[in-house]
């Protein structure tokens, strides 16, 4: 995979995914080590580029970054010439000519890191592009299902909530198809995409229905502003109908598992007792987060490079 971006899990084969799940398993050991670092890409150079708010996923990278001994970058929007209207072309230009040797990208407008990938030499991984593709966050959720049941193929897995806006949504229902689940959205009619089903998912807005006899339960984030009026008449009815609470997991199967991208809106999507406690696993999902990202990184960019005067 070397020299590749990752724009999406849709552009990935099952081998794809299978490599990095199973490299980030190798990895994860050096998050339990004492001194939780290792030489394998010192010397790189990696860019963080944010233009649109992160906790999680920036963190992250950085994190995965430093643990593989890479220069880790931070590129914030605000603070750069982007503010004196330069154009996000020219701010990559500027920045290949840095030679970086990977540049992660998020932006609210699908496709930016695309745009940026074609004028950079680096590759480029897409930390979320508005509501097109989140792929580190469906590795991350793909690699903590596998750690939690063993394996995917054969697994129904409900998705829950905003499916139409929800990049998030997108990226897992390719990962999780690609490697033999069945996959459910569910939600109100108003926040499933039109068409949703041609993407080999079933669509359902009863949440009992949709999570009858499911293995995983996703919740997503739920944009209160967004609900208010335009897609369903208010915030508590969107809760007491698709909100998850210990009540109606009872519809899952007995071992399903909860989980959540966050940030949570607690008591909209997710009741607090949900979200605090097994069966969720919310902060497996961030930590193995950090191991995922190291994998990414070390199969992008990892080539052994001759040392000065070989
Ligand atoms: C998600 C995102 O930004 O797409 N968060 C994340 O990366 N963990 C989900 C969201 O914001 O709702």
């Amino acid at each position: 995979m070397i020299g590749r971006d990752l724009l999406g899990i849709e552009d990935l084969g099952r081998d794809d995914l299978e490599r990095i799940l199973e490299t980030a398993r190798h990895m994860q050991e050096v998050g339990l080590r004492d001194v939780k670092r290792v030489p394998t890409l010192r010397g790189r150079t990696i860019i963080n580029l944010f233009f649109e708010s992160s906790t999680r996923t920036r963190t992250s990278f950085e994190i995965a970054g430093k643990r593989l001994s890479a220069d880790v970058i931070n590129f914030s929007a605000e603070s750069s010439s982007l503010s004196k209207s330069e154009s996000i072309l020219d701010t990559a230009r500027t920045l290949d000519a840095m030679a970086p040797d990977a540049v992660i990208v998020r932006h609210k407008v699908a496709g930016v890191p695309k745009r940026i990938a074609d004028v950079l030499d680096a590759p480029v991984i897409n930390a979320g592009d508005g509501a097109h593709e989140h792929p580190t966050q469906a590795l991350l959720d793909l690699f903590t299902v596998l750690q939690e049941k063993g394996r995917i193929d054969g697994l129904t897995v409900t998705i829950v909530g905003d499916i139409l806006h929800s990049r998030v949504a997108r990226s897992n229902v390719y990962g999780f198809r690609k490697l033999g689940a069945d996959v459910r959205v569910v939600g109100p009619p108003t926040l499933l995409p039109a068409g949703v089903e041609a993407l080999g998912v079933k669509a359902y807005s009863s949440l009992r229905e949709g999570i009858e006899g499911a293995d995983v339960v996703m919740a997503l984030r739920i944009q209160n502003e967004r609900l208010e009026g335009a897609y369903v008449p208010s915030v508590r009815e969107y809760s007491a109908a698709w909100g998850l609470d210990r009540a109606k997991l009872r519809f899952a199967k007995e071992d399903a598992i909860v989980m959540h991208p966050g940030p949570i809106n607690r008591g909209v999507e997710i009741s607090h007792d949900l979200a605090d406690r097994r069966p969720s696993v919310i902060l497996d999902q961030v930590r193995n987060g950090v191991a995922v990202r190291m994998a990414v990184l070390y199969l992008l960019t990892g080539r052994a490079q001759p040392a000065y005067g070989d």
